[in-house]
This record gives C-alpha cells, structure tokens and sequence, in this order.
C-alpha cells in the first residue's frame, strides 16, 4: 500500500543554487539537512513541507542517473516518492501489474531507507520512487 507522498525528487545544478530557490532566502522553507547517496552518485539535500518534503538532488558524476536526467532534459522534477511499509510486498504487487521495477532488491537510500523505482515508461512519464524507512529511526 502506498502511504503518503514523502517527497517530491527535483534535479538541480547544484544544492547551493537550488537551496538559493527553495531555501529560507528564496521560496522559505528550512533545509533539514544534507546526505551523499553514494549508491546513486547524488548529494540530496531535504525542505520539509508539511508531512512531505522536497528533496534537492545534485549529481554527483556526469554519468549517474541525475547527471544523465540534467544532461538531457534540465533541471527539474525528477521523480515523486511514495512511503511504503512493505517495499517487498509492493514490488510483488506492483510487477504483478505488469510495471517494471527498477531495484529489485530494493537498494539502500537516504537515512538508513530501502528504494526501488517503477520505470518510468510504464507511469505515463512520471519516474516513481518507492522507499521504506526504518522503523527504529522513525521517518527522516
Ligand atoms: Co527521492
């Protein structure tokens, strides 16, 4: 099942000119805080927004997937993020829809969490994160 939207995933040039749109001096929300995803080459920075977040995601290479997504179509919204409780259980259910998933097994995110993506060919466009977090730590 899935529970809320955790955040919506935006490419940036760089975390200092995204934080300069979104940040306290710009759009006004307030970084919680930075992270390297070295699994995914890219450096995430995170806005808390209500029960959802934007995260802020620079490359880390040319050749990661945010590094390929900015060479190609620019900076902008990158993927939306559904909170799951089982991933395991959602990747079945979602495969068993005929979607591809794209981590399977699922790979380790930001802050100790679980990813896998739906490709985005079978969602109409839209890239599709799917993230479990770890129950000890609560939600990031
Ligand atoms: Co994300």
């Amino acid at each position: 099942m899935l529970k809320k939207v955790h955040h919506i995933g935006i490419a940036v040039p760089g975390l200092e000119e995204g934080a300069a749109i979104w940040g306290a001096n710009g759009i006004g929300l307030v970084e919680e805080g930075r992270e390297d995803v070295t699994s995914a080459q890219t450096r995430v920075a995170m806005f808390p927004v209500g029960e959802s977040r934007i995260e802020l995601l620079e490359a880390m290479s040319e050749d990661s997937p945010v590094g390929r997504f900015l060479n190609n179509r620019g900076p902008g919204i990158h993927h939306i993020c559904f909170e799951v409780d089982d991933i395991e259980s959602e990747i079945e259910r979602l495969r068993g829809l005929g979607l591809r998933v794209l981590g399977n097994p699922p790979t380790p995110g930001a802050h100790g969490s679980l990813v896998a993506f739906l490709h985005p060919k079978d969602t109409g466009g839209v890239l599709i994160e799917l993230n479990q977090f770890p129950e000890a730590s609560g939600n990031p």
